[in-house]
Protein backbone atom coordinates (compact mmCIF):
# COMPACT_ATOMS: atom_id res chain seq x y z
CA UNK A 1 0.00 0.00 0.00
CA UNK A 2 1.80 3.56 -1.01
CA UNK A 3 1.09 6.90 0.90
CA UNK A 4 2.08 10.41 0.33
CA UNK A 5 4.36 12.87 2.11
CA UNK A 6 3.42 15.95 1.14
CA UNK A 7 5.83 18.78 2.44
CA UNK A 8 4.45 22.18 3.18
CA UNK A 9 4.50 24.65 -0.45
CA UNK A 10 2.81 27.81 -0.51
CA UNK A 11 3.42 28.39 -4.37
CA UNK A 12 2.29 27.15 -7.25
CA UNK A 13 2.45 28.43 -10.95
CA UNK A 14 2.93 27.27 -14.41
CA UNK A 15 1.22 26.38 -17.53
CA UNK A 16 -0.80 22.69 -17.19
CA UNK A 17 -2.17 19.83 -19.10
CA UNK A 18 -4.10 17.25 -17.10
CA UNK A 19 -4.99 14.20 -18.89
CA UNK A 20 -8.09 13.17 -20.65
CA UNK A 21 -11.72 13.09 -19.59
CA UNK A 22 -12.50 9.68 -17.98
CA UNK A 23 -16.41 9.61 -18.68
CA UNK A 24 -15.44 10.81 -22.09
CA UNK A 25 -12.83 7.69 -22.08
CA UNK A 26 -14.99 4.95 -21.01
CA UNK A 27 -17.81 5.88 -23.49
CA UNK A 28 -15.52 6.51 -26.42
CA UNK A 29 -14.63 2.91 -25.79
CA UNK A 30 -17.89 1.24 -25.23
CA UNK A 31 -19.40 3.21 -28.57
CA UNK A 32 -16.60 2.62 -30.83
CA UNK A 33 -16.83 -1.19 -29.92
CA UNK A 34 -20.16 -1.30 -30.81
CA UNK A 35 -19.86 1.05 -33.99
CA UNK A 36 -19.50 -0.12 -37.87
CA UNK A 37 -16.21 0.88 -39.10
CA UNK A 38 -12.84 2.29 -37.39
CA UNK A 39 -12.73 5.00 -34.20
CA UNK A 40 -9.57 6.62 -33.61
CA UNK A 41 -9.47 8.26 -30.42
CA UNK A 42 -6.68 10.69 -28.90
CA UNK A 43 -6.38 11.93 -25.76
CA UNK A 44 -7.21 8.76 -24.11
CA UNK A 45 -7.06 8.52 -20.31
CA UNK A 46 -4.46 6.06 -19.71
CA UNK A 47 -5.73 5.27 -16.16
CA UNK A 48 -6.97 2.18 -14.84
CA UNK A 49 -10.49 3.10 -14.71
CA UNK A 50 -10.53 3.61 -18.08
CA UNK A 51 -8.12 0.58 -18.93
CA UNK A 52 -10.57 -1.70 -17.76
CA UNK A 53 -13.55 -0.67 -19.90
CA UNK A 54 -10.76 -1.18 -22.76
CA UNK A 55 -9.53 -4.46 -21.49
CA UNK A 56 -13.32 -5.71 -21.07
CA UNK A 57 -14.40 -5.20 -25.03
CA UNK A 58 -10.99 -7.04 -26.21
CA UNK A 59 -12.29 -10.35 -24.21
CA UNK A 60 -15.07 -9.72 -25.99
CA UNK A 61 -13.37 -10.42 -28.89
CA UNK A 62 -13.05 -6.08 -29.83
CA UNK A 63 -9.58 -5.32 -31.46
CA UNK A 64 -8.50 -2.40 -30.00
CA UNK A 65 -5.19 -0.95 -30.32
CA UNK A 66 -3.23 1.66 -28.33
CA UNK A 67 -0.55 3.47 -27.95
CA UNK A 68 -0.25 5.95 -24.72
CA UNK A 69 -2.97 8.01 -25.37
CA UNK A 70 -4.11 7.17 -29.08
CA UNK A 71 -6.42 4.26 -29.55
CA UNK A 72 -7.70 2.27 -32.50
CA UNK A 73 -10.89 0.60 -31.69
CA UNK A 74 -12.10 -1.87 -34.98
CA UNK A 75 -15.97 -1.55 -33.96
CA UNK A 76 -17.81 -4.98 -34.61
CA UNK A 77 -21.60 -3.44 -34.61
CA UNK A 78 -24.26 -3.46 -32.00
CA UNK A 79 -24.53 -7.41 -32.49
CA UNK A 80 -21.00 -8.70 -33.12
CA UNK A 81 -19.41 -9.07 -29.61
CA UNK A 82 -18.62 -12.41 -28.56
CA UNK A 83 -18.62 -13.79 -24.96
CA UNK A 84 -15.87 -13.16 -22.97
CA UNK A 85 -14.44 -16.42 -21.33
CA UNK A 86 -13.69 -14.62 -17.92
CA UNK A 87 -15.50 -12.57 -15.49
CA UNK A 88 -15.21 -8.92 -16.91
CA UNK A 89 -12.48 -7.57 -13.77
CA UNK A 90 -13.50 -3.91 -13.39
CA UNK A 91 -11.12 -2.78 -10.89
CA UNK A 92 -12.28 0.48 -8.83
CA UNK A 93 -14.60 1.51 -11.53
CA UNK A 94 -18.28 1.50 -10.68
CA UNK A 95 -18.37 3.81 -14.46
CA UNK A 96 -17.68 0.93 -16.39
CA UNK A 97 -19.86 -1.57 -14.70
CA UNK A 98 -22.92 0.18 -14.23
CA UNK A 99 -22.33 1.12 -18.07
CA UNK A 100 -21.52 -2.03 -19.12
CA UNK A 101 -24.54 -3.77 -17.51
CA UNK A 102 -27.20 -2.06 -20.11
CA UNK A 103 -25.09 -3.35 -22.90
CA UNK A 104 -24.45 -6.86 -21.62
CA UNK A 105 -27.99 -6.91 -20.49
CA UNK A 106 -29.13 -7.13 -24.49
CA UNK A 107 -26.40 -9.71 -25.46
CA UNK A 108 -27.10 -13.07 -26.40
CA UNK A 109 -24.51 -14.78 -24.19
CA UNK A 110 -24.11 -14.71 -20.41
CA UNK A 111 -21.36 -12.79 -18.58
CA UNK A 112 -19.88 -12.37 -15.13
CA UNK A 113 -18.52 -8.46 -14.11
CA UNK A 114 -16.60 -8.26 -10.94
CA UNK A 115 -14.57 -5.45 -9.10
CA UNK A 116 -12.01 -4.26 -6.37
CA UNK A 117 -12.93 -4.27 -2.99
CA UNK A 118 -14.27 -0.90 -3.21
CA UNK A 119 -16.14 -1.95 -6.24
CA UNK A 120 -17.68 -4.69 -4.50
CA UNK A 121 -19.28 -2.67 -2.20
CA UNK A 122 -21.27 -0.36 -4.64
CA UNK A 123 -24.83 -0.28 -5.11
CA UNK A 124 -25.69 -1.85 -8.17
CA UNK A 125 -29.86 -2.20 -7.78
CA UNK A 126 -29.90 1.16 -9.29
CA UNK A 127 -29.07 -0.07 -12.32
CA UNK A 128 -30.57 -3.95 -12.05
CA UNK A 129 -33.96 -2.01 -11.38
CA UNK A 130 -34.80 -0.59 -14.95
CA UNK A 131 -33.07 -3.00 -17.06
CA UNK A 132 -35.15 -5.84 -14.95
CA UNK A 133 -37.88 -3.52 -15.80
CA UNK A 134 -36.74 -3.99 -19.46
CA UNK A 135 -36.49 -7.84 -19.42
CA UNK A 136 -33.01 -8.26 -18.26
CA UNK A 137 -31.99 -11.42 -15.79
CA UNK A 138 -29.61 -10.12 -13.28
CA UNK A 139 -27.96 -11.95 -10.57
CA UNK A 140 -26.08 -10.18 -7.76
CA UNK A 141 -25.35 -10.58 -4.03
CA UNK A 142 -27.88 -8.69 -2.81
CA UNK A 143 -27.63 -5.53 -4.98
CA UNK A 144 -24.12 -5.64 -5.27
CA UNK A 145 -21.37 -6.69 -7.37
CA UNK A 146 -20.45 -9.59 -8.86
CA UNK A 147 -23.11 -9.36 -11.40
CA UNK A 148 -24.33 -12.31 -13.59
CA UNK A 149 -26.24 -11.19 -16.52
CA UNK A 150 -28.09 -13.46 -18.49
CA UNK A 151 -28.13 -13.19 -22.06
CA UNK A 152 -30.34 -13.99 -24.47
CA UNK A 153 -33.08 -11.93 -23.18
CA UNK A 154 -35.19 -9.75 -25.88
CA UNK A 155 -35.44 -6.20 -24.03
CA UNK A 156 -38.73 -3.73 -24.39
CA UNK A 157 -37.85 -0.18 -24.04
CA UNK A 158 -39.33 2.45 -20.57
CA UNK A 159 -39.53 5.33 -19.77
CA UNK A 160 -37.65 5.78 -16.47
CA UNK A 161 -38.13 7.96 -13.71
CA UNK A 162 -34.35 8.27 -12.47
CA UNK A 163 -34.60 7.83 -8.88
CA UNK A 164 -30.91 9.03 -8.18
CA UNK A 165 -29.34 12.09 -10.15
CA UNK A 166 -27.17 9.75 -11.89
CA UNK A 167 -25.22 9.99 -15.19
CA UNK A 168 -24.24 6.51 -15.07
CA UNK A 169 -27.83 5.19 -14.53
CA UNK A 170 -29.04 7.15 -17.82
CA UNK A 171 -26.36 6.08 -19.81
CA UNK A 172 -26.83 2.33 -18.44
CA UNK A 173 -30.54 2.43 -19.81
CA UNK A 174 -29.88 4.60 -22.97
CA UNK A 175 -27.17 1.84 -23.54
CA UNK A 176 -29.96 -0.63 -22.75
CA UNK A 177 -32.15 1.42 -25.59
CA UNK A 178 -30.29 0.88 -28.01
CA UNK A 179 -30.98 -2.97 -28.35
CA UNK A 180 -34.74 -2.33 -27.12
CA UNK A 181 -38.03 -2.16 -29.14
CA UNK A 182 -39.48 1.04 -29.36
CA UNK A 183 -38.34 4.47 -27.44
CA UNK A 184 -36.59 4.68 -24.47
CA UNK A 185 -36.63 7.93 -22.26
CA UNK A 186 -35.26 8.77 -18.78
CA UNK A 187 -36.63 11.76 -16.72
CA UNK A 188 -33.80 13.32 -14.73
CA UNK A 189 -34.73 14.86 -11.54
CA UNK A 190 -31.58 17.06 -11.94
CA UNK A 191 -29.35 17.49 -15.01
CA UNK A 192 -26.06 15.09 -15.13
CA UNK A 193 -23.73 14.88 -17.05
CA UNK A 194 -24.26 14.17 -20.54
CA UNK A 195 -21.37 13.13 -22.51
CA UNK A 196 -23.61 9.72 -23.57
CA UNK A 197 -26.11 11.69 -25.63
CA UNK A 198 -23.29 13.89 -27.17
CA UNK A 199 -21.11 10.91 -27.95
CA UNK A 200 -23.70 8.97 -29.57
CA UNK A 201 -25.14 11.75 -31.72
CA UNK A 202 -21.20 11.99 -32.80
CA UNK A 203 -21.27 8.22 -33.53
CA UNK A 204 -24.65 9.57 -35.86
CA UNK A 205 -27.23 7.60 -33.29
CA UNK A 206 -30.06 10.48 -32.67
CA UNK A 207 -30.56 10.95 -28.75
CA UNK A 208 -33.26 13.45 -28.11
CA UNK A 209 -33.28 16.09 -25.06
CA UNK A 210 -36.51 18.28 -24.25
CA UNK A 211 -35.95 19.69 -20.64
CA UNK A 212 -34.81 16.66 -18.32
CA UNK A 213 -35.83 14.18 -20.30
CA UNK A 214 -33.62 11.94 -23.03
CA UNK A 215 -34.79 9.55 -25.46
CA UNK A 216 -33.81 7.59 -28.15
CA UNK A 217 -35.27 4.87 -30.16
CA UNK A 218 -33.93 1.24 -30.44
CA UNK A 219 -32.54 -0.86 -33.62
CA UNK A 220 -30.19 1.72 -35.54
CA UNK A 221 -26.56 1.85 -35.68
CA UNK A 222 -23.32 3.42 -34.38
CA UNK A 223 -21.49 4.66 -37.20
CA UNK A 224 -17.61 4.61 -36.21
CA UNK A 225 -15.73 8.37 -36.23
CA UNK A 226 -13.08 10.15 -34.70
CA UNK A 227 -12.79 11.53 -30.73
CA UNK A 228 -10.37 13.80 -28.90
CA UNK A 229 -10.88 13.30 -25.74
CA UNK A 230 -10.73 16.72 -23.67
CA UNK A 231 -8.73 17.19 -20.54
CA UNK A 232 -10.79 15.77 -17.42
CA UNK A 233 -12.34 18.84 -14.96
CA UNK A 234 -12.23 16.74 -12.33
CA UNK A 235 -8.72 15.90 -12.44
CA UNK A 236 -8.52 19.80 -13.30
CA UNK A 237 -10.07 20.72 -10.33
CA UNK A 238 -7.42 19.41 -7.71
CA UNK A 239 -5.33 22.37 -9.42
CA UNK A 240 -7.93 25.18 -9.56
CA UNK A 241 -8.66 24.34 -5.46
CA UNK A 242 -4.68 24.61 -5.11
CA UNK A 243 -4.28 27.39 -7.33
CA UNK A 244 -6.93 29.03 -4.91
CA UNK A 245 -5.52 28.70 -1.78
CA UNK A 246 -2.02 28.92 -2.51
CA UNK A 247 -0.51 31.97 -1.09
CA UNK A 248 1.04 32.52 -4.31
CA UNK A 249 -0.38 31.06 -7.91
CA UNK A 250 -0.97 31.71 -11.30
CA UNK A 251 -1.76 28.43 -13.17
CA UNK A 252 -3.23 27.70 -16.52
CA UNK A 253 -5.01 24.70 -17.23
CA UNK A 254 -4.90 24.47 -20.85
CA UNK A 255 -7.82 22.62 -22.84
CA UNK A 256 -10.29 21.96 -20.06
CA UNK A 257 -13.38 19.97 -20.91
CA UNK A 258 -16.06 22.58 -19.76
CA UNK A 259 -19.13 20.87 -20.89
CA UNK A 260 -22.05 23.01 -18.65
CA UNK A 261 -22.99 19.60 -17.13
CA UNK A 262 -19.49 19.33 -15.36
CA UNK A 263 -18.48 22.60 -14.67
CA UNK A 264 -20.00 22.91 -10.87
CA UNK A 265 -16.94 23.41 -9.74
CA UNK A 266 -15.87 26.49 -11.63
CA UNK A 267 -19.58 28.13 -10.38
CA UNK A 268 -18.96 26.85 -6.70
CA UNK A 269 -15.29 28.29 -6.40
CA UNK A 270 -16.45 31.42 -8.16
CA UNK A 271 -19.40 31.81 -5.63
CA UNK A 272 -16.85 31.00 -2.88
CA UNK A 273 -14.59 34.29 -4.23
CA UNK A 274 -12.25 32.48 -5.77
CA UNK A 275 -10.05 33.77 -8.68
CA UNK A 276 -11.13 31.94 -12.32
CA UNK A 277 -10.61 33.40 -15.73
CA UNK A 278 -12.19 31.05 -18.33
CA UNK A 279 -11.22 31.99 -21.98
CA UNK A 280 -10.72 30.66 -25.43
CA UNK A 281 -13.69 28.70 -25.38
CA UNK A 282 -13.97 26.03 -28.46
CA UNK A 283 -16.01 23.54 -29.66
CA UNK A 284 -14.06 19.81 -30.59
CA UNK A 285 -16.07 16.91 -31.59
CA UNK A 286 -19.16 18.17 -29.36
CA UNK A 287 -17.56 18.96 -26.54
CA UNK A 288 -17.07 22.20 -25.28
CA UNK A 289 -13.02 22.81 -24.20
CA UNK A 290 -11.56 26.26 -22.53
CA UNK A 291 -8.34 27.12 -20.61
CA UNK A 292 -8.73 28.13 -16.87
CA UNK A 293 -6.71 30.69 -15.18
CA UNK A 294 -6.64 30.57 -11.76
CA UNK A 295 -4.71 32.90 -9.17
CA UNK A 296 -4.66 33.04 -5.45
CA UNK A 297 -7.99 33.84 -3.62
CA UNK A 298 -9.80 35.20 -0.61
CA UNK A 299 -12.08 32.13 -0.34
CA UNK A 300 -16.00 33.06 1.86
CA UNK A 301 -17.65 29.83 2.86
CA UNK A 302 -20.71 29.77 1.15
CA UNK A 303 -23.93 27.58 1.22
CA UNK A 304 -23.70 25.23 -1.80
CA UNK A 305 -26.42 25.97 -4.31
CA UNK A 306 -28.43 22.12 -4.75
CA UNK A 307 -28.36 21.99 -8.85
CA UNK A 308 -24.59 22.65 -8.52
CA UNK A 309 -24.30 19.23 -6.82
CA UNK A 310 -24.62 16.64 -9.78
CA UNK A 311 -22.47 19.06 -11.26
CA UNK A 312 -19.61 18.72 -9.37
CA UNK A 313 -20.50 15.83 -7.89
CA UNK A 314 -16.38 13.97 -7.81
CA UNK A 315 -15.13 17.61 -7.26
CA UNK A 316 -16.59 17.84 -3.01
CA UNK A 317 -13.42 16.33 -1.38
CA UNK A 318 -11.54 19.13 -3.16
CA UNK A 319 -14.25 21.65 -2.66
CA UNK A 320 -13.81 20.94 1.47
CA UNK A 321 -10.45 21.53 1.02
CA UNK A 322 -11.18 24.84 -0.41
CA UNK A 323 -13.89 25.11 2.28
CA UNK A 324 -11.54 24.57 5.00
CA UNK A 325 -9.12 27.28 3.82
CA UNK A 326 -12.29 30.09 3.20
CA UNK A 327 -13.43 32.63 5.82
CA UNK A 328 -16.77 31.56 7.58
CA UNK A 329 -18.94 28.18 7.31
CA UNK A 330 -19.30 26.03 4.49
CA UNK A 331 -22.46 24.00 4.01
CA UNK A 332 -23.58 20.59 1.60
CA UNK A 333 -26.62 19.22 1.54
CA UNK A 334 -29.01 17.10 -0.69
CA UNK A 335 -25.46 14.92 -1.28
CA UNK A 336 -26.09 11.81 0.00
CA UNK A 337 -25.09 10.28 -3.03
CA UNK A 338 -21.30 11.37 -1.69
CA UNK A 339 -21.76 8.13 0.47
CA UNK A 340 -21.55 5.59 -2.22
CA UNK A 341 -18.64 6.82 -4.16
CA UNK A 342 -15.30 5.30 -4.16
CA UNK A 343 -15.60 5.69 -0.15
CA UNK A 344 -17.84 7.05 1.78
CA UNK A 345 -16.86 10.75 0.90
CA UNK A 346 -18.52 12.81 3.79
CA UNK A 347 -16.88 10.33 6.51
CA UNK A 348 -13.48 10.15 4.82
CA UNK A 349 -13.28 13.48 4.20
CA UNK A 350 -14.63 14.84 7.70
CA UNK A 351 -11.94 11.92 9.76
CA UNK A 352 -8.61 13.62 7.50
CA UNK A 353 -9.92 17.40 8.33
CA UNK A 354 -9.77 16.36 12.04
CA UNK A 355 -6.69 15.17 11.73
CA UNK A 356 -5.92 18.61 10.33
CA UNK A 357 -7.95 20.58 12.88
CA UNK A 358 -10.23 21.71 10.70
CA UNK A 359 -13.76 21.89 12.54
CA UNK A 360 -16.95 20.15 10.67
CA UNK A 361 -20.00 18.88 11.57
CA UNK A 362 -21.12 15.25 9.65
CA UNK A 363 -24.65 15.34 8.14
CA UNK A 364 -26.72 12.73 6.51
CA UNK A 365 -26.45 13.92 3.53
CA UNK A 366 -23.26 16.09 3.48
CA UNK A 367 -21.14 18.44 5.94
CA UNK A 368 -20.84 21.67 7.55
CA UNK A 369 -16.87 22.70 7.38
CA UNK A 370 -15.81 25.72 9.37
CA UNK A 371 -12.95 27.38 7.43
CA UNK A 372 -9.78 27.41 9.72
CA UNK A 373 -6.11 26.65 9.69
CA UNK A 374 -4.57 23.50 9.32
CA UNK A 375 -2.58 22.47 12.26
CA UNK A 376 0.30 19.87 12.48
CA UNK A 377 -1.40 16.38 11.60
CA UNK A 378 -2.91 14.92 14.35
CA UNK A 379 -2.20 11.81 12.74
CA UNK A 380 -2.10 9.92 9.38
CA UNK A 381 -4.89 10.72 6.63
CA UNK A 382 -6.40 7.21 5.63
CA UNK A 383 -7.63 7.89 1.77
CA UNK A 384 -9.29 4.39 1.94
CA UNK A 385 -8.20 4.15 -1.42
CA UNK A 386 -10.17 6.50 -3.03
CA UNK A 387 -7.82 8.79 -5.72
CA UNK A 388 -10.36 11.87 -5.15
CA UNK A 389 -9.35 11.48 -1.49
CA UNK A 390 -5.62 11.33 -1.76
CA UNK A 391 -5.02 14.19 -4.27
CA UNK A 392 -7.62 16.39 -2.17
CA UNK A 393 -5.50 15.84 1.07
CA UNK A 394 -2.28 16.56 -1.15
CA UNK A 395 -3.12 19.53 -2.49
CA UNK A 396 -4.12 20.71 1.63
CA UNK A 397 -0.53 21.02 1.66
CA UNK A 398 0.23 24.17 0.05
CA UNK A 399 -1.72 25.90 2.86
CA UNK A 400 0.23 23.81 5.94
CA UNK A 401 2.96 24.23 7.98
CA UNK A 402 3.85 20.60 8.59
CA UNK A 403 4.29 17.54 6.52
CA UNK A 404 0.68 15.36 5.75
CA UNK A 405 0.94 11.59 5.07
CA UNK A 406 -1.95 10.27 3.32
CA UNK A 407 -1.99 6.28 3.26
CA UNK A 408 -3.69 3.86 0.45
CA UNK A 409 -2.81 6.29 -2.57
CA UNK A 410 -2.36 3.57 -5.22
CA UNK A 411 -5.71 4.61 -6.68
CA UNK A 412 -4.97 7.74 -7.78
CA UNK A 413 -3.46 5.85 -10.90
CA UNK A 414 -6.99 4.99 -11.58
CA UNK A 415 -7.69 8.88 -12.53
CA UNK A 416 -5.02 10.81 -12.93
CA UNK A 417 -1.59 8.51 -13.49
CA UNK A 418 1.04 11.54 -13.39
CA UNK A 419 -0.79 13.65 -10.94
CA UNK A 420 2.58 13.30 -8.39
CA UNK A 421 4.53 14.69 -11.63
CA UNK A 422 2.19 17.68 -12.72
CA UNK A 423 2.00 18.60 -8.75
CA UNK A 424 5.42 18.82 -8.36
CA UNK A 425 6.31 20.45 -11.94
CA UNK A 426 3.92 23.15 -10.76
CA UNK A 427 5.43 23.28 -7.59
CA UNK A 428 4.30 21.25 -5.06
CA UNK A 429 6.57 18.81 -2.82
CA UNK A 430 4.73 15.42 -2.98
CA UNK A 431 6.22 11.90 -2.61
CA UNK A 432 5.08 8.60 -3.38
CA UNK A 433 6.59 5.77 -1.14
C1 LIG B 1 -19.95 9.25 -14.07
C2 LIG B 1 -21.05 9.66 -13.35
C3 LIG B 1 -21.00 10.02 -11.93
C4 LIG B 1 -19.59 10.24 -11.44
C5 LIG B 1 -18.64 9.20 -11.93
C6 LIG B 1 -18.61 9.17 -13.45
C7 LIG B 1 -20.10 8.91 -15.49
O1 LIG B 1 -21.55 8.96 -11.15
O2 LIG B 1 -19.57 10.30 -10.03
O3 LIG B 1 -17.33 9.44 -11.46
O4 LIG B 1 -19.08 8.81 -16.21
O5 LIG B 1 -21.25 8.75 -15.94
P1 LIG B 1 -23.13 8.90 -10.84
O6 LIG B 1 -23.83 8.68 -12.11
O7 LIG B 1 -23.26 7.72 -9.89
O8 LIG B 1 -23.46 10.20 -10.17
Amino acid sequence: MSKFIAQPANTLSGTLKVPGDKSISHRCIMLGSLANGVTEVSGFLQGEDALATLKAFQLMGVKIERQEDKVTIHGVGLHGLSQPHVPLDLGNSGTSMRLISGILAAQAFDTELVGDVSLSQRPMGRVINPLAEMGAVIESNAGKPPLKIRGGQSLVAIDYDLPVASAQVKSCVLLAGLYAQGQTCVNEPETTRDHTERMLNGFDYPVHTHAKKICLTGGGALTATKIQVPSDISSAAFFMVAACIAPQADITLMGVNINPTRTGVIDILQLMGGNLTVSNEREIGGELLADIRIQSSDLQGIKIPKNLIPLAIDEFPAIFIAASCAIGETVLTNAKELRVKESDRIQVMADGLNILGIENTVLEDGIKIQGGVFSKPSGTIESHHDHRISMSFAIASLRCKHAIEINGVDNVKTSFPNFVALANSAGMNLVEI
